[in-house]
């Protein structure tokens, strides 16, 4: 299949999204089923189990999907019944939350909260730390594939490439040492249940309707000047991220494995701003000037292991700016990739 020049609509670029590759086709006939995917009410949840689902379809393999999640946005529900996924909504943070949870040999886990959290700390730290404890204790037996974040690393000095997975783990803000606190949890159960668990740091995933270039990109066509300060960032096709995350259950291991995730290289605010602006006929208008430092990993260790992420930059800059120009649809949840304090 041609890679599209742009997409037309949301279906179409859904379609895109949930595409499986040959690489996935083929790892997805090694689960049993079910596939348990948490927190999959979110950004990228609902592509990832429709992924998933078509995955053993093309690979004609029986594997039940479950999506579960609270669902406070009903349509998340209803797109994802329609194709073939079953869904369970449940609050995790209530006491019988876990109980209520499919038994799995394989859990992909997405819950989060990220923003909102300077105005209600104490709902970040339960929801990053409370859930995964119980969740992992639910599935003593299973592989467990738990999204973490780059956000766990401190400001990593650029021309050194990026944080690695074995560097200390000392962020700025609450959002940050939660998601530090929730990778411990999960090694805890790990390491007292000898459950495997692979934690995976994501940087920015990216697609069309939110992401770090779909907010450079409307910045420019709004004139909003850009900050520079922090100057470099790491990103991911949603895409691509969404079927690494699904094959790295085969990494899961106790104690846990970590890895970054995102694409290889660093990418430069000022030059990814200026690609756009050339494709959106407008110069972008900066602020400040880059520092030193960023939120940067490096993910050479898990490109070698599964792959290098196939949906190359130039690529991803050119089908945004197609979006914004054509006035595609915005989630309206915009990254705040600027953000070097650590306040969410
Ligand atoms: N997208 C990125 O670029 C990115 C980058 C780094 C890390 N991550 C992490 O990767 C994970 C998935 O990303 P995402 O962008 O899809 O995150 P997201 O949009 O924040 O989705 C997380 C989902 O977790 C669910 N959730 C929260 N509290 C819950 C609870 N008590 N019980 C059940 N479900 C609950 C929510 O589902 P409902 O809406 O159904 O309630 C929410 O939509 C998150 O942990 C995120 O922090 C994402």
């Amino acid at each position: 299949m041609a890679v599209p020049d742009n997409f037309p609509s949301e279906s179409a670029l859904d379609d895109w999204l949930t595409r499986p590759c040959a690489r996935l086709i083929e790892f997805i006939r090694t689960l049993s089923s079910p596939l348990v995917i948490l927190g999959a009410g979110g950004k990228m949840g609902p592509t990832l189990a429709v992924l998933a689902r078509r995955a053993a379809e093309a690979a004609q393999h029986p594997l039940e999907v479950i999506a579960a999640s609270r669902f406070g946005d009903p349509r998340i529900r209803v797109w994802l019944e329609e194709r073939g996924v079953r869904t369970c909504s449940v609050d995790l943070l209530e006491a019988d939350g876990v109980r209520r949870l499919p038994d799995a040999q394989n859990v992909v886990y997405m819950v989060g909260l990220k923003f909102g959290t300077s105005k209600a700390p104490a709902m970040t730290w339960a929801v990053n730390t409370l859930v995964p404890e119980r969740v992992a204790a639910r599935y003593p037996q299973a592989r467990i594939a738990a999204i973490s974040t780059g956000n766990v690393y401190p400001l990593a000095e650029v021309r050194r490439g990026g944080s690695v997975e074995t560097d200390s783990l000392h962020p700025l803000g609450e959002y940050a040492n939660a998601a530090v606190a929730r990778e411990r949890l999960f090694e805890y159960v790990s390491r007292r249940q000898h459950t495997p668990v692979v934690l995976l740091r994501l940087f920015y995933a990216v697609e069309l309707r939110y992401g770090v270039i779909a907010d450079l990109a409307r910045q420019i066509q709004a004139g909003t000047p850009i900050p520079l300060a922090n100057g470099w960032f790491n990103c991911i096709w949603q895409g691509d991220a969404n079927a690494m995350i699904i094959r790295g259950l085969d990494l899961a291991a106790s104690p846990p494995a970590v890895w970054n995730l995102c694409r290889p290289e660093l990418f430069s605010v000022r030059e990814v701003a200026n690609k756009l602006g050339t494709f959106l006929d407008r110069a972008p208008e900066f602020t400040g000037a880059e520092s030193q430092t960023a939120l940067l990993g490096n993910a050479a260790g898990l490109c070698r292991i599964l792959g290098e992420p196939p949906t190359p930059m130039d690529t991803i800059i050119r089908w945004v700016a197609d979006w914004v120009r054509s006035g595609g649809r915005t989630l309206e949840r915009p990254t705040h990739f600027e953000v070097r304090d650590g306040q969410y």
